[in-house]
């Protein structure tokens, strides 16, 4: 577009907008002039770089300057130009994409290229370049194109990674186990310091601000193994409670904050800022449409759900209970509301559409917590729930299978976490009911995880559990032909130490055509 020759009355009222915007409008190169120099003080991909929800003919890649990441960053307030490459090798001999990006001060120096004219289903490696200085090289893949039901897709399943409570060991095995998609779907950060035997400390106290969130992430984000996890394959992400407070449940945190909204918009707009997403901005009321489906061909659709942001308010909130949320049916009966929703009325109907329309062989279920039911058996012989996880929600739970049921949808898999321990199960619309999807819900990175006692427990309660178990931390792996999705339960030896071995727990089978869990 050409620019018009502004008179000088123009030019005077141009001068003083430019000014009210501040230092910072003037700081950002224009379109067609040569950006200023920039020198760092440090070298500036400390963070490394990511990609994620790549499509048929494209992907996200992400990187964020920050030479002294702990410090703010370290950066001046002014935007730099970055510039990005797509090379169809790992030498970079065949670029088949570049560009230039801003990394503008706003945005804390991150910057999310959406980078399309790729070709399905192959292998790609990016990296970025300012200042003299390079990245890390990753690499990443394309989904296959529409139609195409002959492929494969391997997906790892991986939640909860307390950085305090353990070193990302996990995350060093799953990145040498050549992954197609990390599904990663919860508690990437935790704001608050809790359990036992640290083997490193948060920077900080718990965040509220923005500026906390952010320095949160980059303390995440400094570790070696977390950063080889991102470069070895591309990201799907939904978040959790602790992205911003334990146990936030929409627009109230666990202690009924009246100004929870403030603190979960600075902690929304960091996630944003350092995840692989698609149009990281926050919405006018600061929220965000996290919930997305991707396309693996005609093998899989990857429906990622978020039941955070809209769910209904938690029941008797422990808050005004005395501190627990696990109750019984007698002292919380409006557990059973079957009004209560998890996922709000738009992101419903708008999943509801998807199960419609669904073609693909395989529907892949990505959400962030246990959907089998989990009663707690109690020594007087009575079942307690506990309120945050699907079991707060049996209405919505029943709504959602029995969705799955009425639209056919084809071999439905749910993946979870949050729970700190692996599950696996079938699903059923109601008791008694036929099953209707399998679950997987997969081990944390780091995270603690209950004994056993408790996880045997809630397996006495729900005969459609097959596997339960939460002393061991690690990933799953799923490996989906179109014959059979098979899932490895795989689990670490220890994450006190940098270096342990990993091994398989258990593996189980889906069948094409035969929903649930083959026990
Ligand atoms: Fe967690």
């Amino acid at each position: 577009m050409k620019h018009p020759v502004l008179g000088p009355g123009a030019r005077r009222a141009f001068l003083e907008r430019a000014l009210a915007l501040g230092a910072a409008a003037f700081l950002q190169p224009l379109a067609g002039c040569a950006a200023p120099k920039v020198r760092f003080s440090a070298y500036p991909f400390t963070l490394g770089v990511a990609s994620g929800a790549p499509t048929a003919d494209g992907l996200v890649i992400w990187t964020r300057l920050a030479p002294r990441p702990l410090e703010g960053g370290g950066m001046d307030p002014v935007a730099v130009e970055v510039r990005w490459e797509v090379a169809a090798d790992a030498s970079f001999a065949r670029i088949v994409r570049q560009g230039h990006g801003i990394a503008r001060p706003e945005a804390v120096h991150t910057l999310h290229v959406d980078v399309d004219g790729l070709e399905p289903a192959r292998e790609y490696w990016y990296r970025f370049i300012a200042g003299g200085e390079a990245s890390p090289v990753a690499r990443t893949r394309t989904a296959p194109a529409p139609g195409h039901g002959d492929e494969r897709l391997r997906i790892a399943l991986a939640s909860c990674q307390q950085y305090e409570q353990g070193w990302y060991v996990a995350h060093r095995h799953l990145a040498a186990e050549g992954m197609d998609l990390v599904a990663f779907v919860g508690d990437y950060i935790y704001e608050s310091s809790w359990g036992r035997d640290f083997v490193r400390q948060h920077s900080t106290g718990e965040p509220h601000t923005l500026d906390e969130y952010r320095t949160r992430y980059a303390q995440y984000k400094t570790d070696a193994d977390l950063q080889l996890s991102h470069h070895c394959a591309p990201w799907i992400v939904t978040w959790d409670d602790h992205e911003v407070d334990n146990d936030y449940a929409n627009d109230l945190s666990e202690d009924l904050d009246p100004h929870f909204l403030a603190r979960r918009a600075a902690a929304y707009r960091a996630f944003l800022e350092h995840m692989p997403v698609r149009r990281p901005t926050l919405d006018a009321n600061g929220g965000y449409a996290l919930y997305r489906r991707h396309d693996w061909g005609a093998l899989a659709q990857l429906h990622v759900l978020d039941d955070r942001q809209y769910r209904a308010h938690e029941v008797c909130p422990k808050a005004l209970r005395g501190g627990s949320n696990v109750v019984g049916d007698a002292e919380c009966p409006e557990r059973l509301d079957p009004a209560r929703t998890m996922f709000g009325t738009g992101q419903e109907r708008w999943i509801d559409a998807g199960f419609e329309r669904s073609r693909a062989r395989w529907n892949v279920i990505v959400q962030q917590t246990l959907m089998a039911p989990a009663g707690q058996p109690q020594p007087d012989g009575t079942v307690k729930h506990w309120t945050d996880g699907w079991d707060g929600y049996p209405g919505a739970r029943a709504k959602l299978l029995a969705s799955m049921q009425r639209t056919r949808l084809a071999n439905p898999v749910v993946l979870g976490g949050d729970v700190h321990a692996n599950y696996v199960a079938s699903l059923r619309a109601r008791p008694g009911g036929p099953i209707v999807a399998a679950e997987f819900c997969g081990t944390s990175i780091t995270s603690q995880g209950p004994g056993h006692e408790k996880t045997s427990g809630i397996q006495s309660t729900d005969p459609d559990i097959h596997f339960a178990e939460g002393t061991r931390r690690g990933y799953v792996v799923l490996d989906f032909t179109p014959a059979r999705a098979e899932g490895r339960l795989r689990v670490v030896g220890t994450v006190k130490e940098k270096e342990s071995p990993v091994s398989t727990r258990a593996t189980f089978v889906v069948e094409d055509g035969q929903p649930g869990v083959r026990a």
